[in-house]
């Protein structure tokens, strides 16, 4: 049977990071991918986790299983980092999964089998990988308007008048700040119409948290699920942890559910549970203690606010430093809109002409849509990069 399969299409991002990794010329430069990188180029193991590691190895006594929903400190500090304290505690419940991704996907499979009728709205653009999650779990997905046709600038009006198209019962994938791909983020004012039109239309929000502290701080950047909470709505909140606490490869997310009674959100929980067990039965370890040992520690959290504060800091510098660079270059085009934009991704607006001719002949990798990754530009590289992209525009 395995011998009739035809082999599956590239990952378009990932494909290009293989090519990344076989380019032979030393002054390449990598955009595409989505992790952090420092002025040096790496993507480090930050000080906090370091040191809750050498705590752990230390202090620790078994690899026994998690439970389904995971290490109970990390249950109890994650909402608290998410939520603050607008929501009593009884009306909330998270459970732990390996990565944002899976707690989309547990999400995305609670709604399948409990709402079978219901589809899932998705920005236009979005994170490619979402329609793939919530197809995979057997959701129907839609679109609805998010950014102008150039991609730099955000259609809000256009975003409200879409969700007139949702039945009641649908639900929508918000992303809570740092839009992955185009870096635009609604304003505080925006979140409370959109709140109130879910409301009125009585849409669930599922909220995609995989950015938290990297658009304004980590109390900052949690505004539009507050106003969410404000507005009296249930919600599913997917974290990640993989940028902020640059834990990329030890999978670890959570899944946040608010309801508005304690019942509510115990049945709720009690399927997000078995829908887990019939997937990874439970949560991998060593990623979840790492961040409930940051979490619970005061030393240890004000060292990783730091650490979060510095990344997200570099990422805005370089956003700077761009848009100066291409301008000492003689670039005439305007790209002052990066700097109005959040996170670590942003729409160039570059075409993919553009994107091919920086990959050719200058060894610099952005993906086709014209998404680069800001976090992996550095000071040392800005002037060949610079320098490349003003090339390349003038003809
Ligand atoms: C918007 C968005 N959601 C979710 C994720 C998934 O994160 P994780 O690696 O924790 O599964 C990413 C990762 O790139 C993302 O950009």
């Amino acid at each position: 049977m395995l011998e009739r399969l035809p082999p599956a299409p590239a990952d378009p991002i990932l494909g290009l990071s293989e090519a990344f990794a076989r380019d032979p010329r030393p002054d390449k430069i990598n955009l595409s991918v989505g992790v952090y990188q420092d002025e040096e180029g790496r993507t480090p193991v930050l000080e906090c986790v370091k040191r809750a590691q050498r705590r752990l190895l230390e202090g620790e006594e078994t690899k026994s299983y998690l439970a389904i929903d995971g290490l109970a400190s990390f249950r109890q500090l994650v909402p608290r980092l998410v939520l603050g304290h607008i929501v009593p505690v009884e009306l909330t419940a998270t459970v732990q999964t390996p990565g944002g991704t899976a707690a989309l996907r547990v999400a995305a499979e609670l709604i399948r089998r409990h709402f079978p009728d219901a589809r899932i709205w998705c920005s236009e653009p979005t994170w490619a990988n979402h329609p793939n999650v919530f197809q995979a779990a057997g959701l129907e997905v839609r679109y609805y308007t998010y950014a102008d046709p150039t991609g730099v600038m955000l259609d809000f009006d256009g975003l409200v008048c879409s969700l007139d198209r949702a039945r009641p019962g649908d639900v929508v994938c918000l992303h809570a700040c740092c839009h992955n791909p185009t870096g635009l983020d609604l304003e505080p004012g925006q979140w409370r119409v959109l709140a109130e039109r879910l409301r009125e239309r009585s849409l669930l929000p599922l909220v995609d948290f995989a950015y938290q502290g990297f658009a304004e701080g980590l109390v900052e950047d949690a505004t539009g699920i507050r106003e969410l909470v404000r507005a009296g709505l249930e919600i599913l909140i997917a974290s990640s942890f993989s940028k902020n606490f640059g834990l990329y490869a030890e999978r670890v997310g959570a899944l946040t559910l608010v309801a508005q009674t304690s019942e509510a959100v115990q049945a709720a929980v009690s399927q997000v549970k078995a829908v887990i067990r019939s997937n990874y039965s439970n949560p991998p370890k060593h990623g979840g203690a790492i961040v409930a040992t940051v979490l619970a520690d005061e030393e240890l959290t004000q060292i990783w606010e730091r650490e979060v504060e510095q990344m997200r800091e570099r990422i805005q510098r370089m956003r700077e430093l761009f848009v100066a660079t291409l301008a000492a270059k003689g670039v005439t085009k305007d790209f002052s809109f990066l700097l109005r934009q959040r996170g670590m991704f942003s729409y160039s607006g570059l075409s993919l002409a553009a994107v091919e001719r920086l990959r050719t002949e200058y060894g610099i990798y952005i993906v086709g849509s014209g998404r680069i990754n800001v976090a992996g530009m550095r000071t040392a590289t800005m002037d060949r990069l610079c320098t490349a992209i003003a090339a390349v525009l003038e003809n």
